[in-house]
C-alpha cells in the first residue's frame, strides 16, 4: 500500500492530492495514508503536506527499490530487487539467495559495500551513495566453459546503457573493464556455481563509479579510476553553471538491466557471434600494444578474441598467445606500467 500511495502521488507530481481521495483510492483510513506518507518521507521522498490541500510529491530519491521498479522495461532482470543501505558485498548476498533458489534475474543493490570485491582477489572501493553496486543472479542454459561470453556481453550492455542513460561514450578493455578518459569507470565480477556440464547459477556483479568527485577515490586509485560526474566536470566545452550534475543512479540501473536482458536473450539463443562483434566494436584493446601481466609477462599486439572470449596476442617474436583471463595493461591508453585496475 505504501507503493500504491507513492504511485498515486507520482501520477500527480508537483500537485496536491487530498488525503481524502488517497484514502478512497487505496481503501484505507486517512491515518494510514498519513503513516505511509511519513514512511515515504523517511525514505527520501520530498512530500509537502497541507492540512487543507493534502500531499504534494516534489522530488524522488535517486536510488531505492521503488525507483528501480518504476518504468523498468525488462521481463526477467530486476523484477525482484533487494536494496540495502549497507552490505558487505552484493555478490555475497546474491550468492546466498541463489543457493536458496531465488528467481532468475533477482538483483541486489546497495548504497555502500563494506567488503566490495574485485577481480583477482582485489578489493573494490564502493563508497556510500556515489556509485552503482549491483549483482544479478542468472541461470543460463550453457556449459561452464562458456561463462566468459556472459562477462563480455555484460560489458557491452553496460557501455550501451551508459550511452543511453547519459550520452557518454565509453570503451571496453579486455576482458570487461569499462574505460572512460583512459581510466577505469566500471568493473564486472562474474562468479558461478557449476557442475561439469551445467551452470547452476551465475552472479554478475557490476560496479560503476557514477557521482564520485576526485576526493572520493583513495590516493592509489585517483590516477587510474574515474566517474561519470568527473568526466562531465572535466569536459572543457561545458559552461561553468552546467558543472556538478548528479546522475540518477536508478535510471542508469534500469538501462543496464534492459540492455543486459537483450544481450542475455542473445546468449540463450546461441547468438554468440553477434555479441563478439559488438564487443569488438566497443573494444579499446584490439589493435593496441599490450603487456600481459601474470606468471610469464610479455608484450605484444592484441589482435583478436576467440569464440570463447580469449585474447589473442601476437608477441614481438611473432608467436601467438591466447590469454584466457587475468590482466593486461594497454600502453597507449594507460601509460606504460600503469594498470587499469581499481
Ligand atoms: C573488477 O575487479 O574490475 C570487478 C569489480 C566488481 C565490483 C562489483 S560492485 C558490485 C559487486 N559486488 C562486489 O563485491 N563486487 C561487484
Amino acid at each position: 500500500l505504501k507503493n500504491r500511495t507513492l504511485q498515486e502521488l507520482r501520477s500527480k507530481i508537483y500537485e496536491y492530492v487530498s488525503g481524502e481521495s488517497l484514502s478512497e483510492h487505496l481503501g484505507v483510513s486517512r491515518t494510514s495514508v498519513w503513516k505511509y506518507v511519513k514512511e515515504l518521507k523517511g525514505e527520501g521522498y520530498a512530500i509537502e503536506s497541507s492540512s487543507k490541500k493534502g500531499y504534494k510529491l516534489v522530488s524522488v530519491p535517486d536510488l531505492n527499490a521503488y525507483e528501480i521498479a518504476h518504468g523498468l522495461k525488462t521481463e526477467i532482470l530486476g523484477r525482484k530487487v533487494f536494496f540495502f543501505n549497507s552490505i558487505d558485498s552484493t555478490n555475497n548476498y546474491a550468492k546466498t539467495i541463489a543457493i536458496k533458489g531465488c528467481d532468475e534475474g533477482t538483483t541486489v543493490v546497495a548504497e555502500v559495500q563494506t567488503s566490495g570485491r574485485g577481480r583477482l582477489g582485489r578489493e573494490w572501493s564502493s563508497v556510500s551513495g556515489k556509485g552503482i553496486w549491483m549483482s544479478i543472479v542468472l541461470k543460463p542454459v550453457i556449459g561452464p566453459e562458456s561463462i566468459q561470453i556472459i562477462t563480455l556481453a555484460a560489458a557491452v550492455a553496460v557501455v550501451k546503457a551508459i550511452k543511453n542513460a547519459t550520452g557518454i561514450e565509453t570503451g571496453i578493455k579486455w576482458p570487461n573493464d569499462i574505460i572512460l578518459d583512459g581510466k577505469k569507470l566500471c568493473g564486472i565480477l562474474t562468479e558461478m556455481s557449476a557442475e561439469i556440464e551445467r551452470v547452476n547459477y551465475i552472479i554478475l556483479g557490476i560496479g560503476i563509479n557514477v557521482n564520485h568527485e576526485g576526493d572520493d577515490f583513495s590516493q592509489s586509485l585517483k590516477h587510474i579510476a574515474t566517474s561519470l560526474k568527473m568526466h562531465i566536470n572535466n569536459t572543457d566545452n561545458l559552461v561553468k553553471e552546467q558543472k556538478s550534475v548528479d546522475f540518477r543512479r536508478s535510471e542508469i540501473i534500469k538501462c543496464v538491466l534492459f540492455e543486459l536482458e537483450q544481450m542475455y536473450n542473445k546468449i540463450n539463443s546461441g547468438m554468440n557471434d553477434v555479441i563478439l562483434d559488438e564487443w569488438k566494436n566497443y573494444s579499446v584493446t584490439l589493435g593496441k600494444e599490450v603487456k600481459v601481466i601474470g606468471k610469464s609477462e610479455y608484450i605484444g599486439i592484441a589482435e583478436n578474441i576467440t569464440q570463447e572470449g580469449r585474447l589473442i596476442v601476437r608477441r614481438i617474436d611473432g608467436v601467438k598467445e591466447e590469454v584466457l583471463s587475468g590482466e593486461i595493461s594497454i600502453r597507449e591508453l594507460m601509460g606504460e606500467g600503469k594498470k587499469a585496475e581499481s
